[in-house]
């Protein structure tokens, strides 16, 4: 695949070859590649309806392929039966974009509620080990009796991550996680996602359209555009992709501040300045 950074010594544990996604006449996917490596933080981003939560969901067997093979922990998806779909699910958690919370349950029971469907444990440690995630992800007791309709935004984003955590993952998506947060909740929210990283050992992969949580956090970023992954790379080698979506994204007026950051990409936006970026060829 053209425009991956090189991979010594490192696993893939997601593995996207030759996607194809179609809806009716629709094609929201074409021959898109893709690899997640352990231990990474990959990005996500494209434009609206590029197709990003369609990709996770065929990650993750909510959605099926129209073509091309999804490899999740070295497991073809489609040749699994539903008892290995299952055993699968238990290693990874996912953030949804939207309705996030069940709005009948409880915070705790929210939290629970990944547990209990596993049916393999009395309720009371179900209920301890929710408070534990709760916890976790910088909430308390006291929250646990909370509906979600009185959740803050940064809150119901916590409660989420927190349920996405309840199996104990080692791999996570988050969709659009730092959406609808004022700036200070975004950069608690993308201290938090460190700090899990850091003691949980989590491989994340990531959606966003927020430049400042990108920058912050992730290893490599993968570029969704013309149906397929343009270029999965750290941002410094990125910005030198010479595509429009990458030179609006990043080196617009916003991309830029955000780079500011990252004193190694704001070099490269900067000697980009006079508009020219390096043409993505080959093994780039
Ligand atoms: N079940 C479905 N049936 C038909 N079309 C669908 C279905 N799910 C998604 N699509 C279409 O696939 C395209 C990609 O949708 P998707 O939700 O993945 O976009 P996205 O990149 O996540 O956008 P956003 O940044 O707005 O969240 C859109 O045109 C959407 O309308
Ligand atoms: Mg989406």
């Amino acid at each position: 695949m053209s425009g991956v950074a090189p991979a010594a010594g490192r696993t893939a544990i997601i593995e996207v070859r030759g996607l194809v996604k179609r809806f009716g006449q629709h094609t929201v996917h074409e021959g898109l590649d893709l690899d997640v490596y352990r231990d990474e933080v990959l990005s996500i981003v494209g434009g609206s309806g590029t197709g990003k939560t369609v990709l996770l969901r065929q990650i993750i067997g909510l959605e099926r392929p129209s073509a091309g093979t999804i490899r999740l922990f070295g497991q073809e998806m489609s040749r699994l039966d539903a008892a290995q779909l299952q055993l699968l699910r238990n290693r990874w958690g996912m953030q949804f974009q939207r309705g996030a919370l069940f709005s009948s349950l409880s915070v705790l029971d929210n939290i629970a509620l990944p547990l209990r469907e596993l049916r393999c444990l009395p309720d009371n440690l179900i209920c301890e080990a929710a408070l534990l995630k709760l916890e976790l992800v910088g909430l308390s007791a006291r929250d646990a009796d909370k509906m979600p309709a009185d959740l803050s935004g940064g809150m119901t984003k916590r409660v989420a991550l927190a349920r996405a955590l309840s199996l104990e993952p080692e791999l996570v998506f988050l969709d659009e996680p730092t959406a609808g947060l004022d700036p200070m909740a975004s950069d608690d929210y993308v201290a938090l996602i460190r700090t899990l990283r850091r003691e949980l050992k989590l491989t994340v992969v990531m959606v966003t359209h927020d430049l400042d949580s990108l920058v912050a956090l992730s290893d490599r970023v993968a570029v969704l555009a013309d149906r397929k992954v343009l270029a999965a790379l750290p941002i410094p080698q990125l910005l030198q992709v010479d595509h429009p979506f990458i030179r609006e994204y990043f080196l617009g007026e916003r991309g830029r501040r955000a780079l500011a950051a990252m004193p190694e990409a704001a070099a490269v936006a900067a000697s980009l300045t006079d508009g020219r970026a390096v043409a993505l060829t080959g093994d780039s």
